[in-house]
């Protein structure tokens, strides 16, 4: 059922349009969700519920920013780094409020790009998409770099050999092509090839292992808590714990997972909201408990490195190496759920655009048999493995904060946009106090956004201009809302009723 709210624009999609009606052209919710599950040639199988969604994004999230980055971020910013992880936390937090709200009432596989292609229109949507092919796409790259560094302190300690340089490193970082990375990405392609619920089973097994790697490295750690270590709480200031929260909201990158898989949950838009939130807090707790540990345990000024950080305070804590072997074990399992999870979502938000007409039609074709689009699947897992073969962490990682900054701003707005247009939709969930909570969401991701390296503002500018150049030769033609045939507003069964 439509609203009376409903934009007049929304029901007349084959009047002709200008350029630049065009570039604004909305797709109606109902529409969206009426497309739910539908690929070329088949469709996508609706079989997670909450706990397998709650996996998805606490999968996606806990992974090398907690493992890897951490020891990046400590020297920026000396103990209060636990403080940092709350900033970047907070911008997680309410920019989460408002993709719980999106997620329960447009629950589809786009995540953000359809919540903005409903609301702010097709150029914007596709900025937004461009921008989550830095979140999803290239953070799985900058994952599997930081799976390669533990994969080496596993093996150090197990068997005694490491791969050499040449093999586990990107050229820039002292190697040629780093082996591990492609190795686990490869893998999670693997997995997914199976189908959703399958990739689901493996990465629940996952993801309590890591939970539990987490909690005992706690249990340990305390254990050489030095208080000392918190005499000069702040030692670089304000702008040390912001450019460290900055860096550090890498490790909250994912908690968005679950919004894309829309089309394959059960209950969309109950189960949604809630595996948003919970995934969340669950992450922030275990963050801020185990940075909190790990700087009471290491003086900050000797988080010299980036690898493998707590594996080695494990075995500075305890003088063995068993535990500090042990945890890299933990970690490969952990930080390979990153990989498998983030990988699903950048699959299924292509699947979302190329059902669009945005990108190719190979990316929304559904195998008859798995009901998972695997030519989609193998694509990007090639691409990502490249990817994270031939580039060093750091400079994804901060390409992947941007990227996701950019999208969670968009997402802020979009909820207030959604809010005037369609006051009257049904809603599952709702930001509390909006407009004000989505503008303070917006206004975090802004602050973080400006605490990165200009370097990483080139690197994303160059990034877009490329998305520009693409949806205008591309997607700006082929988009299926640029077909006068196709109906703008369809009445199907599914679409969210009103209130
Ligand atoms: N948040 C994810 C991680 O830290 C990307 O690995």
């Amino acid at each position: 059922m439509l609203d009376q709210g409903a934009p007049p624009q929304n029901r007349t999609a084959t009047v002709p349009l200008s350029a630049a009606a065009r570039l604004m052209r909305r797709k109606p919710v109902e529409r969206l969700v009426a497309e739910g599950g539908q690929g070329e040639g088949g469709a996508l199988r609706r079989s997670l519920g909450l706990w397998q969604l709650t996996m998805i994004s606490i999968g996606a999230t806990l992974g090398t920013g907690i493992f890897v980055v951490l020891g990046e971020a400590v020297p920026k910013a000396g103990p209060a780094v636990t403080l940092s992880f709350v900033i970047a936390g907070l911008t997680a937090l309410f920019s989460a409020l408002s993709y719980a709200e999106l997620a329960g009432t447009i629950p589809v596989a786009g995540s953000s790009y359809s919540y903005a292609y409903a609301t702010m229109g097709e150029l914007i949507a596709w900025v937004c998409g461009w921008c989550l092919v830095l979140e999803y796409g290239v953070s799985v790259a900058a994952v599997a770099v930081g799976w390669g560094e533990y994969l080496n302190e596993l093996l150090k300690g197990t068997i005694g050999v490491t791969i050499p340089a040449a093999l586990s490193a990107p050229p820039g970082d002292g190697g040629v092509f780093n082996l591990p990375a492609l190795i686990v990405v490869l893998l999670a392609m693997v997995f997914l090839m199976g189908g959703a619920k399958e990739s689901a089973r493996a990465n629940t097994i996952m993801v309590c292992v890591k939970i539990a790697a987490l909690v005992m490295f706690c249990a340990i750690g305390v254990q050489g808590f030095r208080s000392g270590n918190y005499s000069h709480f702040m030692p670089l200031g304000m702008s040390g714990v912001s450019a460290a929260g900055a860096t550090l909201f890498f490790s909250y990158i994912g908690f968005d997972a679950a919004s894309t898989a829309g089309e394959e949950a059960k209950n969309a838009q109950r189960d949604l909201p809630r595996a948003i939130m919970l995934s969340l807090v669950i992450v922030t707790a275990l963050y801020v408990l185990v940075a909190a540990v790990a700087v009471g345990a290491k003086p900050w000024q000797r988080f010299n490195d980036s690898e493998a950080a707590l594996a080695q305070i494990m075995r500075d804590v305890t003088g063995q190496s068993f535990w500090g072997t042990l945890l890299a074990f933990c970690a490969v399992i952990a930080i390979a759920s990153v990989v498998l999870t983030v990988l699903y979502g950048q699959t299924r938000i292509l699947f979302a655009m190329s059902r669009d007409g945005l990108v190719p039609k190979v990316f929304s074709r559904v195998h008859p048999r798995s009901g998972a689009p695997r030519a989609n699947t193998v694509i990007v897992s090639l691409f990502c493995g490249v990817l994270a073969a031939a580039i060093p962490l750091g400079q994804l990682a901060d390409a992947t904060s941007i990227g996701t900054l950019f999208a969670f701003a968009l997402v802020n707005v979009a909820v207030v946009v959604l809010r005037r247009t369609r006051p009257h939709m049904h809603r599952s969930f709702r930001v509390p106090l909006s407009p004000v909570l989505p503008a303070v969401g917006l206004l975090f991701c802004v602050w973080m956004m400006g605490s990165l390296s200009t370097v990483t503002w080139v690197v994303f500018g160059g990034w877009m201009a490329v998305g520009l150049v693409f949806y205008f030769v591309y997607g700006y033609r082929r988009s299926r809302l640029a077909a006068p045939s196709v109906p703008s507003e369809p009445t199907a069964p599914s679409a969210p009723s009103e209130k």
